[in-house]
């Protein structure tokens, strides 16, 4: 009998109405379009508006696009993961409610969090569940709400991020498609580098975290930037390696976005035309846990079966790592 392997087989996502562009940033920062532009690659950015609204509202969205599109039973879903740096509530998991909220009373849930790794994580997590036999229907979800945690005075870090969610359905596989190799990795150097300092055990709130604008992130562009290029480009030329994967074999690389810069080198590493690497940044900017399953989303139509996918992302922690997945489906 074929070993069973974890596939992707429905795929969905949703960005708030809101268009931050540069333009709007500009009026916020002592910025400009120019400056932003070739130094990132984004245009304009998703955020999401209103009272009372969390990653929570984003996942639901992405959750019940995919349910719809795949016309599944919610009920069916065994396993709910909610990849997020962004969570409505420290304590209470985000993904608890999103499972009750789209009707998925018979599964059990729980947040994953690696930073801009967390969807990448969330693959390997959801698929070991699969592999193992142990659950047949696992939904991952990528959502964050960046804007909820940005210094909309600090010109470093508010162009770059944005709003979003994206959800993927993995399931058992017989024909050998799906998950087929991961290098994931961490260090912990990195996390003076990108971070948000206070409201974790570490350094509780406080009237002087608040004062001192310790709730946003903080981010040491030029030093991140560095450990992207190197990690993201090694971990993706390592899975192709590691696979015998020459660059025509690859169909997709799956980057995260979180600069057009980064994004490029990891594609030249890999000797890859700009054709065959997926890119939204210019619309989205870096939506965080949601970059990867958002680009699914966007290019789902022009998969087809057995392409070879590589991902690659980077993120605060260090995180960081590749993935390599066959697609299982056309649509
Ligand atoms: C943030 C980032 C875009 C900055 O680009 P950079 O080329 O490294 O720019 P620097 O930080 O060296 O700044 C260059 C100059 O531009 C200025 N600058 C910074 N932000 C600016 C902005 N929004 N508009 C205009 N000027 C800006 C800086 O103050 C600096 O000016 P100085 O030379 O007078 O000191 C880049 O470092 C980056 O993308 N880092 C990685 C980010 C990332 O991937 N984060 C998520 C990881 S998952």
């Amino acid at each position: 009998m074929s070993k069973t392997t974890a596939a992707i087989t429905a795929v969905g996502s949703y960005v708030p109405d809101f268009v931050m562009t540069n333009k709007i940033l500009e009026t916020l920062v002592d910025t400009n379009d120019e400056w932003i532009t070739t130094r990132t690659g984004i245009k304009e950015r998703r955020i999401l508006k209103g009272e009372g609204l969390g990653t929570s509202y984003l996942a639901i969205k992405a959750a019940e696009q995919l349910l719809e599109k795949r016309k599944l039973d919610p009920k069916e879903i065994e396993l709910i993961i909610v990849a997020t740096a962004t969570p409505d509530m420290m304590v209470a998991a985000t993904a608890a409610y999103v499972a009750s909220e789209i009707g998925a009373t018979n599964a059990f849930a729980y947040d994953l969090q690696a930073a801009c790794s967390s969807f990448l994580y969330g693959m390997s997590t959801a698929a070991s569940y699969i592999e193992s036999g142990r659950y047949k229907k696992v939904l991952l979800i990528g959502a964050d709400k960046m804007s909820s945690i940005i210094d909309y005075t600090d010109r470093t870090t508010c162009i770059i991020f944005g709003d979003g969610a994206g959800a993927a359905l993995f399931e058992p596989n017989n024909e050998g498609l799906g998950l087929q190799d991961e290098y994931l990795r961490s260090d912990g150097v990195g996390r003076n580098f990108l971070k948000m300092d206070a409201g974790g055990s570490l350094l509780p709130a406080s009237e002087e975290t608040v004062k001192n604008r310790q709730h946003f992130i903080y981010q040491d562009g030029k030093s991140v930037f560095k450990f992207a290029v190197t990690n993201m480009a090694d971990s993706a030329a390592k899975i192709m390696e590691r696979n015998n994967l020459s660059h025509n074999d690859v169909n997709w690389l799956v980057p995260h976005q979180a600069n057009k810069r980064i994004i490029d080198a990891t594609s030249n590493r890999m000797g890859l035309d700009d054709s065959k690497v997926m890119m939204n940044i210019q619309r989205y900017g870096n939506t965080t846990s949601a970059t990867l399953p958002l680009l699914l989303s966007d290019y789902e139509s022009q998969l087809r079966k057995g392409d070879n996918l590589v991902f690659a992302a980077f993120g605060g922690g260090f995180t960081w790592g590749s993935i390599y997945l066959k697609w299982a489906y056309n649509s």
